[in-house]
């Protein structure tokens, strides 16, 4: 495995093309054009929320969907730590700090656009969702990539995940302003995995052994960033029972095109010893993975056709 300093040094070309790449992609958006104003009115202090008091322009969502916008939003407000996670890994200067500082720009306006939503819909019990935020915050439980080749296919995987999170939550909302907040910030997610993607595509190129190993290593351990949310596990079951998020997706549509696609992990050259290693490993690994998703497909499928 290169040592940070190599790794960079080496990757400082690709990363000045991946951030032209994406400042040309990216479009300037507004969170305050996202949200319907309109359907808002004054707190009365100390009011209980009720669901019946949501505004969702006619639609009413599961608690499965609410599940999902609270986890999806407070997955969000947990961008300090990210920024501390991702500064250190990839330091302060050159392009690599200028990315720190422009992902994390674009990321602070996700959580607003959503909150912005919530708020004015009434979707989620707002005391709730603010004595979570409080908990989770204070906590700041994040997951700590342990080297920068680690960090790379993290934070890809990562983007990713919460791409198709924001996504099929926003699908399943069911009021076209919550589809359009969601979708807009699906839309940034979309930019940063394909960076991240890329520039662990440019690493494995560099360091094929220290990539292989992180693949298998974040493959095995893969968290959503959710980890450390009150109630974490009851709501990802939630999530998953909606289909939102569940070992399926998380293997067809993410395991299998960046890991198995992009990376290509199977064809990888130039590995010695341990890189072999680390992907006999992975290759188990994702057979396993398919089996599991499959298996729940199957399953899925069975609870959906009716008898
Ligand atoms: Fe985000
Ligand atoms: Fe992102």
């Amino acid at each position: 495995m290169l040592d940070a300093q190599t790794l960079h040094d080496s990757l400082d070309a690709t990363f000045e093309e991946l951030l032209e790449r994406h400042l040309s992609a990216s479009k300037e958006w507004f969170p305050h054009e996202h949200v319907p104003y309109g359907r808002g009115r004054d707190p009365i202090s100390g009011e209980e929320w009720s669901e019946a008091d949501a505004d969702l322009a006619g639609a009413t969502i599961s608690d499965e969907v609410r599940s999902s916008l609270l986890v999806n939003l407070l997955t969000e407000d947990k961008l300090p730590y990210y920024f501390r996670t991702v500064e250190g890994l990839f330091g302060a200067d050159r392009a690599w700090g200028e990315w720190v500082r422009r992902w994390t720009a674009e990321e602070g306006r996700h959580a607003m656009a959503i909150y912005g939503y919530l708020m004015v819909t009434r979707a989620i019990d707002p005391h709730h969702l603010e004595r979570c935020r409080m908990a989770q915050v204070s906590k700041g439980e994040t997951p700590a990539p342990e080297s920068l080749q680690h960090g790379f296919v993290y934070l890809a995987l990562q983007e990713l995940a919460t791409r198709i999170a924001h996504r099929s939550t926003g699908r399943m909302i069911g009021d076209p302003a919550g589809y359009d907040v969601m979708m807009r910030v699906a839309g940034d997610e979309n930019l940063h995995q394909l960076f991240y993607r890329d520039l662990a595509a440019a690493a494995i190129e560099v360091d094929p052994d220290g990539m292989m190993v992180a693949i298998e290593d974040q493959v095995r351990n893969f968290a959503m960033p959710g980890t450390g949310i009150p109630g974490f596990l009851e709501h990802a079951k939630k999530i998953a029972s909606a289909g939102i998020y569940d070992l399926t997706v998380h293997h067809e549509q993410i395991l299998v095109p960046v890991v198995m696609r992009t990376w290509d992990v199977e064809n990888v050259e130039g590995l010695t010893e341990v890189g072999e290693e680390a992907r006999e490993k992975l290759m188990k690994r994702m057979a396993q993975s398919e089996r599991v998703a499959n298996r729940l497909a199957r399953r899925r499928e069975e609870s959906l056709t009716p008898a």
